[in-house]
């Protein structure tokens, strides 16, 4: 029998790419290779890539320029590695990544990962390979179904894709050319992939998409199905305990999607809600095709669905023409919204799409003002929110052992870690957590007894009932 092969994979950029990295990892099980955690060792190791900003697309050359020296390494002591490069700047760049960097044996963008093991054989035969097209089939159809023993190893949370790509077209982002236009996959396959995770010891799910509030899959029954048409039947399956969602656009926020939050215990009531700016000249820059007002009006119809729920979000700062009035109406807008966390990020130009022929940047201190202005302001928010969780009792669901022994870690309704001291049997279960303190991000609690949980579970359906649900 042959030895196993051995496959380093890096990953880098968005959650589709983590699960991208292992639908990979499962597809290139069948053809014999068996993950390493170090890229020294490998046979085959693959960069999984994201080109959303300059900074993320440039770490994949420095990267490259490591290999080269580990590949001559391996070279040297007769093993032969290959290098692959996939994700979105193998989408974008495609043989351009050859050229600046002849260490590369295979280029192969998102669409075509299920023909990974062509493509290695291919790169075996010819050297090199390349494929960035957008193939005719459903790569979902090819790639291989993780085993029992790698979804149990993977741990009690899972992202699922249910859509890919944009046809949004955001005048600064790459998606809708790199991730191609929107495809939703067909609910039956969502349903058969959640199952096989469940029996399998996943408890929490998270559906992942670029767009992902688009959804409109093929039902079963013909008809077209919502995110929250989607959302209600998968709450069904036995064993998935908690659902979310990622990444949503506020134009796509429908009224099932709205109820789906009122009915369903398991959607968990944090929600990343992207706005960028809370300029209106500026959202109407960026074709964002909503208002300020209109983000707030989604935000509204949420919390009236559900009282507790909580929002992150998504910013640019500097985008073309953006002034200080247009920077302030975003501090108003994340002032009055109150986020949970948020991620922002400085406007950075990207090749071919309309906000690169645009002028008037910022200048490079402006925008490192107005970030760190900006950051400074989610930051208060994020920890104001997780310091309202001291004293309180919270729903934890168990993931794994923490770095500190006897210690086990899970994560709130809100993301939020939470420790306790425990034995291991609590991983999978949710339980009652009465928080004592706050260290960094994490909070740190013990389980709670049972009058704490009696007294938390009423304080969550007195909220519920006050909201009309
Ligand atoms: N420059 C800076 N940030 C960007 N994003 C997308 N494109 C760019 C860009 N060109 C940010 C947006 C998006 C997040 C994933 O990345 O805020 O929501
Ligand atoms: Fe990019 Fe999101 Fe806009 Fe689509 S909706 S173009 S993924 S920022």
């Amino acid at each position: 029998m042959k030895p196993p092969r051995k496959l380093h994979i890096k990953s880098y950029g968005c959650q589709m790419n983590v699960y991208d990295a292992q639908r990979m990892v499962d597809t290139l099980a069948g053809e014999g290779f068996v993950e390493t955690a170090s890229a020294d060792d490998a046979d085959l190791v693959i960069l999984n890539t994201c080109h959303i900003r300059e900074k993320a697309s440039e770490k994949v050359y420095s990267e490259l320029g490591r290999l080269r020296v580990t590949k001559d390494e391996a070279a040297r002591s007769g093993r032969q590695m290959s290098i692959a490069v996939a994700g979105c700047v193998a989408q974008a760049e495609g043989a351009e990544i050859i050229r600046r960097a002849p260490v590369v044996d295979i280029v192969v963008g998102p669409q075509s990962y299920h023909h990974l093991p062509q493509l290695l054989a291919r790169a075996e035969r010819e050297g090199r390979a390349l494929e960035t097209e957008f193939p005719v089939e459903d790569k979902f159809g090819f790639l291989a179904q993780p085993k029992p023993e790698a979804i149990r190893a993977r741990g009690i949370s899972s992202f699922v894709t249910v859509q890919e790509g944009c046809d949004k077209f955001c005048t600064f982002c790459v998606v809708p050319y790199t991730r191609g236009a929107e495809v939703s996959r067909p609910v039956s396959k969502i349903i058969d992939d959640v199952t096989r995770l469940a029996d399998n010891g996943v408890r929490e799910i998270t559906l992942i998409g670029q767009n992902v509030n688009a959804y409109h899959g093929e039902g079963p029954d013909g008809r077209t199905w919502s995110l929250g048409d989607l959302l209600y039947r998968l709450a069904r399956i036995p064993g998935i305990v908690r659902l979310r969602y990622s990444t949503s656009h506020p134009r796509d926020v429908d009224d099932t999607l709205i109820a789906a939050h009122r009915d369903l215990p398991e959607i968990m009531p944090f929600v990343h809600l992207p706005v960028q700016s809370g300029s209106d000249r500026i959202l109407a820059a960026m074709n964002r095709r909503h208002t300020a007002d209109e983000y707030r009006r989604v935000i509204d119809r949420f919390r009236a669905a559900r009282q507790d729920i909580a929002f992150s979000s998504d910013f640019i700062v500097g985008f073309p023409g953006e002034t200080e009035e247009d920077f302030a109406a975003t501090l108003a807008l994340v002032t009055q919204i109150g986020y949970a966390a948020a991620y922002s990020f400085k406007y950075s130009p990207r090749p071919g799409t309309p906000a690169a022929d645009m002028q008037e940047m910022a200048s490079a201190a402006e925008m490192d003002g107005r970030l760190e202005r900006l950051q400074g302001l989610i930051d208060d928010q994020q920890s104001a929110f997780n310091r309202a969780a001291i004293g309180r009792t919270v729903d934890v669901l168990f993931e794994r052992p923490a770095r500190n022994p006897g210690q086990i870690v899970g994560r709130t309704a809100y993301l939020q870690p939470a420790h306790v001291m425990a034995s291991s049997d609590i991983i999978g279960q949710i339980l009652p957590v009465t928080i004592d303190s706050l260290e960094r991000y994490s909070l740190l609690g013990r389980l709670a007894s049972a009058s704490e949980a009696a007294q938390a579970h009423s304080r969550i359906a007195a909220a519920q009932v006050t909201t009309g649900a």
